[in-house]
């Protein structure tokens, strides 16, 4: 990253000045303007962000234009096929791939914080039976800063990685506690002698009257499920946990604003509403009504798991996810009719000119839905997996954050509302 000498001119009424223009190692240049306000007194307008940097990161690159995501310089793509969940988060946590020793003692960490507090198990049968499970994780995660708060110290990088990695530890193990819970199935300890994938799978799927036996295909997709959804960069949770913790607020606090804001069907929540929405077409003859009432601008309703704020391309995941897909389905010899109408939908709107118009593809949330399903998921889990993954994501940008000891953020605002106004008289 250079903070380069090109500047950009900005002429007032008043006066003319240059801003700095800074540039990353790749991807759009930026126009330093923190100094905008102190020297003319004028604020930048940028609702939703659509042009705005928050900040500068070393973690995840998307180039939405040509639809590449790297984490820390590696293409999504291989590391799907090459690599595996543990490796994934420590290369995000830590910025680079473990050597041996490395990966030995990170899984040797992950494995020492999987299980919860006992205590943290009571905290779920306060919760109605049917609550949803992201109801359920938010409250939970939140809760554990009630256990590690008085503790932590967030200036001790040792402790910041301890806190990071007890997240990542301990996740999986409240999101299949949340599952568990809401079907009365008894609560599952986490077994060291699985990967983080199929432990998860035996914590959500396992009983104790019967041996749980991994299924090797089905532990590599959830795998790489957890791979693809780690993280990307600056999105909606990921800005929402680095806010929190500007002020310095307590991790498992932050982590848990970040899964409140994934669970909007704008963002994570999306891989269910796609189910739904499937569900809701029900037959591959009624995919044009669909598509007519998505470009309808008189209704809300929108093709869900089409579109992205930042790819005007294909989503590198989402042709990943489509194949895994296909692989799980085949594996599980299952013809689900939602595949179909999820691939002639995808067709269908892919030639249509309001979609190509404004650079409408499937993203990452278009084919997760029918996989999830086939793997045995309910619809209301789909997010929670979502929020498993992106818990490590939330964690790096949490660590890069702390470090580089940034301040509070603090955004303004254009005021809109009354002037300054006498008070009525009684
Ligand atoms: N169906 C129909 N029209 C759409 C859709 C869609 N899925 N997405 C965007 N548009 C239209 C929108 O109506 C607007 O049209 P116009 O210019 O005529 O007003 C135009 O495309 C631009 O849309 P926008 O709302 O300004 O785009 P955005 O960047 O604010 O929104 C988005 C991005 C993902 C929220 C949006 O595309 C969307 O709601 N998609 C469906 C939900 C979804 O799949 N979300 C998952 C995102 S990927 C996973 C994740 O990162 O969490």
């Amino acid at each position: 990253m250079s903070d380069s000498f090109v500047t950009a001119k900005i002429t007032t009424s008043e006066e003319e000045s240059s801003l700095p223009i800074l540039e990353g190692t790749m991807g759009p240049k930026a126009v330093d303007i923190q100094t905008l306000y102190g020297r003319h007194g004028l604020l930048a307008f940028d609702p939703g962000f659509r042009s705005t940097a928050s900040c500068k990161s070393a973690i995840t690159y998307v180039d939405g234009d040509k639809g590449v995501l790297l984490y820390r310089g590696y293409p999504i793509e291989e590391l799907a096929e090459k690599s595996n969940f543990i490796e994934v988060a420590y290369l995000l946590m830590f910025g680079q791939l473990p050597d041996q020793k490395q990966i030995q003692e990170f899984t040797g960490n992950v494995h020492h914080f999987s299980v919860l507090h006992e205590q943290v198990l009571s905290f779920y049968q306060g919760f109605r039976r049917d609550a949803h499970p992201m109801a359920i994780i938010v409250g939970t995660v939140g809760a554990l800063s009630a256990f590690y708060h008085d503790h932590m110290d967030i200036n001790d990088p040792v402790q910041r990685t301890m806190a990071a990695t007890r997240l990542v530890a301990k996740i999986p193990t409240i999101a299949a506690a949340a599952y568990t819970y809401s079907v009365g199935h008894p609560h599952r300890y986490p077994d060291n002698a699985l990967d983080y994938a199929s432990n998860f799978m035996q914590m959500v799927f396992g009983m104790p009257n019967k041996e749980f036996v991994p299924d090797p295909v089905l532990c590599r997709a959830m795998d790489r499920i957890l791979i693809l959804h780690a993280d990307h960069e600056q999105n909606a949770s990921t800005s929402t946990v680095r806010l929190a913790a500007s002020s310095g607020a307590n991790p498992f606090a932050c982590i848990a604003s970040g899964i409140a804001s994934l669970w909007g069907p704008a963002h994570g929540g999306a891989n269910e509403a796609v189910l739904m929405m499937l569900e809701e077409i029900g037959d591959v003859k009624n995919i044009p009504k669909a598509v007519n009432r998505a470009k309808d601008k008189s209704n809300d309703y929108r093709l869900m798991g089409f579109g992205h704020r930042v790819y005007k391309n294909f989503d590198p995941r989402a042709r990943v996810i489509q194949k895994s897909a296909r692989e799980v389905l085949e594996h599980m010899g299952i013809n689900d009719p939602l595949l179909e109408i999820a691939v002639r939908l995808e067709e269908i709107a892919l030639k249509d000119e309001y979609f190509i118009e404004r650079k409408l593809y499937p993203n990452v949330d278009f084919y997760s839905g029918i996989l999830l399903r086939a793997m045995g998921f309910p619809n209301n889990m789909f997010t929670v997996i979502f929020a498993v993954a992106r818990t490590v994501g939330w964690v790096s940008h949490w660590l890069e954050l702390q470090h580089e000891g940034h301040g509070i953020d603090r955004p303004r605002q254009l005021y809109v509302g009354e002037a300054r106004r006498p008070y009525p008289h009684k």
